[in-house]
């Protein structure tokens, strides 16, 4: 293929991929593409499978079957799944970060940034001792690779941060310093794994413009995120899972409205999406959910995705006990800042123990979780909300006038009142 057709077509193509651990579908025969120079969203529920999806993109996992196919903007092709996996960054030009931040936490910010670009100095040196002592190649690369350090380290917001350890970063700079390391590795396509999770209003929005700046330089972007405010404000397009499978795909507008987005991803019950469709005048969609299940977007269902232990069966699996060091003063600030949102935010649930949110219909586990991060445990902190909190959820949630048709607050009042808890 040529540069020129290349630069037409998509940079990330994935055909009827599938991945299972033991008797667990994880992934489901996956199709979809991602084009080039834009944001394309994978979203859907905890445990949908957006994260093995990327782990079979950046080759940390083999998957069953299918084919991932990425085209560099010169025209060379390359088939993730069969590319060695440290090949796939330094050839097929992906990076990615994790869903866990790891960072080098002793290391500096710029030294993160300078280890990132490792590979490309080493190649400089022609791996000898004379190469790195010498002239020539190394000393230009390496000061190249201390200019770019720089360029991401502003493009990022850090720079007055460079000398400081990396652990020593409030979280959501070092967010954004995952991304600019990943930056300094030159991607074509770049993935992240929910950059916004813990992130304030104030942090989220600072993300959006680094994502919107890195799409203007040409990388493309391909995005698992949970906060729909990000999802939507940013995406061009958005690919929808559910257990695997593929439940809607297109622009942010169309699958906010898919109903089979609304009832799997928005957290509403089957039985409610009719109300919720008749609420947003979309009846129409309604007719539709009430025929069959559309095989066309997965596989038929399977006793298998649901059954069977859940093993570990591949090689590579990421480390969940890194540690993220959070500076504390300025975490506490950070709090504050972004408990100022809801005014009756609580710092955790009261005796430990949070009231299961999820009764209120409306309110889903993703949700449900988005309320923990803000702070929302209990029914009667939902009972107790003013008109400028519904206004602060309703925009952290990204749900229009959401709340008051669903009326929460009265909801919340009926099971505070159950549990004692108000009148
Ligand atoms: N190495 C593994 N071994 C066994 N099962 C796994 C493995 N990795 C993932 N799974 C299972 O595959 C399913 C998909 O998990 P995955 O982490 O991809 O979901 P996710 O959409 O990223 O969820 P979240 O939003 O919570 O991050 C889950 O049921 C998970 O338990
Ligand atoms: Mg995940």
């Amino acid at each position: 293929m040529n540069a020129q057709t290349a630069m037409t077509g998509p940079i990330l193509k994935v055909e009827h991929l599938s991945m299972k651990f033991g008797g667990l579908v994880a992934i489901g025969d996956l199709s979809f593409e991602a084009r080039r120079g834009e944001i394309t969203a994978l979203i859907g529920p905890n445990g949908a499978g957006k994260t093995t999806v990327f782990n079979c993109i950046t080759g940390f996992y083999k998957p069953s079957e299918g084919m991932i196919t990425l085209t560099t903007s010169a025209g060379n092709q390359y088939l993730l799944e069969r590319l060695p996996d440290f090949q796939i960054p330094a050839k097929a030009r992906v990076a990615r970060t994790f869903q866990n931040i790891r960072l080098f936490s002793g290391m500096t910010v710029l030294e993160n940034l300078l280890v990132a670009q490792h590979n490309k100095l080493m190649v400089a040196s022609g791996y000898t001792i004379l190469g790195l002592l010498g002239l020539g190649n190394y000393r230009k690369a390496s000061g190249e690779s201390v200019e770019l350090a720089k360029y991401w380290l502003e493009r990022a917001d850090l720079i007055d941060r460079a000398d400081d350890p990396a652990g020593d970063l409030p979280y959501g700079a070092q967010r954004r310093l995952e991304i600019a390391r990943a930056m300094c590795t030159g991607p074509e396509l770049l993935c992240l794994d929910e950059p916004a999770a813990g992130l304030n209003p104030r942090e989220s929005l600072a993300l959006n413009d680094l994502l919107n700046g890195i799409k203007a330089t040409g990388t493309s972007i391909l995005l698992i995120e949970h906060d729909m405010s990000v999802v939507m404000k940013i995406s061009d397009h958005v690919v929808v899972l559910e257990y695997g499978r593929k439940i809607s795909d297109g622009d942010p507008a169309s699958v906010k409205s898919d109903p089979r987005v609304i009832a799997a991803y928005l957290g509403v019950d089957d039985s409610e999406v009719d109300d919720v469709l008749s609420d947003t005048g979309n009846e129409q969609v309604a007719e539709e959910l009430n025929g069959e299940p559309d095989r066309a977007h997965g596989p038929a269902d399977s006793a298998s995705m649901l059954a069977g232990p859940i093993v570990d069966t591949v090689g590579h699996s990421e480390d969940e006990d890194e540690v993220v060091k959070v500076d504390p003063g300025a975490s506490k600030a950070e709090q504050y800042e972004h408990r100022l949102a809801i005014s009756n935010a609580l710092a955790a649930p009261k005796g430990g123990k949070p009231d299961k949110l999820t009764l209120i219909k409306g309110i889903g586990p993703v949700n449900e979780r988005k309320l923990h991060e803000h702070g929302i445990f209990h029914f009667e902190q939902i009972a107790g909300w003013t008109e400028a909190d519904v206004k602060a959820a309703e925009a952290y949630l990204d749900f229009d006038g959401r709340i008051a048709r669903e009326d929460w607050i009265g909801q919340a009042k009926a099971f505070a009142a159950k549990s004692g808890g108000v009148e």
